[in-house]
């Protein structure tokens, strides 16, 4: 197996960490460099099992940084990048959409310049894969699935934001010859979520007795992957993806929303010994998101057919141990729900 010095952005995040874990136990001959700018979504505390391996190193700072980019790049001999650092929740996007246009967008090209810059057109073995997602192409509320032809049509500001990095990645591509590849996944579901997004911040909520907050009626339906399923996709397709190409990656596993917070009330009541119909009591529909997409639901089979890559995780496995992932680390969770975040969270379901 080549060595190789590959660059994962967002490496302390959700979906960054699982793919950090990844390829650190996979390639040992890889050195895996993890740079991120810890936000209130990042923590070091999800690279506990792996921190002290000779083939791990962490970078602390901002992609807004060009400057600290060009000195990572050249001082580590990039030759790989994944890039995952960004703002990922739709919510705060409409409250702050300056801070995911700044991070997602110009975050985004900073990178594309630094390895443009270490590069110097030398392209050989070298790979700038980009992490995008499936809300960019808005709404699949007329039936059907996204596929990589869907045209572009991002509805909310984190999804304009990714779309926009998006583009920014191909015109580098078209551009310049840098040897880029993007993906777009489903929604994620898996340990370390940060429990601001729908599964652990209902999990969390039960736990604790506090109201559900059900946007609108329940009816947005979301095609749920598990984590570990994402973090292999995106080994198969650094791996095994062609040059200049999109993936779609999802577990066609679509869920409306009522549906998937009564199963977890189900699970939860099991778990913690409660009665039947405890936690479904905490249920509260509240005030819509504006903007609600509908409906996201992926047609993943150019990235089977190419790669081999078939999600694992039966939806029913992924969210028992997911449960349980939160039902043993309290602690994590009361770390990062407290403080911060507990203010944000307060503020955000006031008077909903
Ligand atoms: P996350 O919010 O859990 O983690 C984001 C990470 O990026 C954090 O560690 C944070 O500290 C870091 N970061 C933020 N701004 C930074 C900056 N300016 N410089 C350096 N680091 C910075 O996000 P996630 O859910 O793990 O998502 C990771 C990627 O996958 C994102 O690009 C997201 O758009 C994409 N994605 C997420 C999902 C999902 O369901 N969560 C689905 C499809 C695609
Ligand atoms: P979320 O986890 O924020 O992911 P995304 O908006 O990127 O799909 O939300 C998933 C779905 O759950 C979405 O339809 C919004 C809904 N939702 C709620 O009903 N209540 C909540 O408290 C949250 C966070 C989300």
């Amino acid at each position: 197996m080549s060595s190789r010095k590959i660059l994962i952005t967002g490496g302390a995040g959700f979906i960054g960490s699982h793919v950090v874990r990844l390829f650190v136990n996979k390639y040992p001959n890889y050195t895996i460099i993890n740079l991120d700018k810890l936000t209130y979504a990042g923590n070091l505390e999800n690279l506990k099992d792996i921190e002290k391996k000779p083939n791990y190193h962490f970078e602390h700072g901002d992609i807004l940084d060009i400057e600290f980019l060009n000195t990572v790049f050249s001082k580590h001999q990039i030759d790989g990048v994944v890039h995952l650092a960004a703002e990922s929740h739709v919510d705060r996007s409409l409250h702050n959409p300056t801070e995911f246009a700044n991070t997602n967008i110009i975050g985004t090209l900073n990178l594309l310049r630094a390895a443009q810059t270490a590069w110097k057109g030398n392209f050989e073995n070298k790979r700038f894969y980009h992490i995008s997602t499936d809300e960019v192409y808005g709404s699949a509320e007329h039936g059907g699935f996204f596929t990589e032809e869907t045209p572009i049509d991002p509805r909310s500001p984190y999804s304009a934001s990714k779309a926009s990095s998006d583009h920014f990645v191909s015109a580098y591509y078209n551009s310049f010859g840098l040897p880029t590849l993007i993906s777009r996944c489903s929604n994620n579901y898996g340990p370390f979520h940060f429990p601001e997004k729908l599964i652990p911040l209902m999990i969390n909520n039960i736990i604790n007795n506090k109201p559900l907050p059900v946007y609108g009626k329940g009816e947005n339906i979301r095609d749920w992957l598990f984590v570990e399923d994402h973090a292999r996709a995106i080994d198969s397709i650094f791996h095994k993806g062609k040059v200049g190409e999109v993936y779609n990656i999802g577990g066609n596993n679509e869920w409306k929303n009522i549906d998937l917070v009564n199963l977890l009330c189900h699970i939860m009541d099991k778990k913690l010994n409660r009665a039947e119909g405890t936690s479904q009591k905490l249920i509260t529909h509240v005030t819509d998101r504006p903007g609600h997409d509908l409906r996201y639901a992926i047609d993943a089979s150019k990235l089977i057919s190419e790669t081999g890559w078939r999600p694992d995780v039966t939806f029913e496995v992924g969210l028992e141990k997911t449960v349980d992932w939160y039902l043993a680390n309290t602690t994590w969770l009361n770390n990062v729900t407290s403080g911060e975040y507990l203010k944000y969270y307060n503020n955000m379901y006031q008077g909903r």
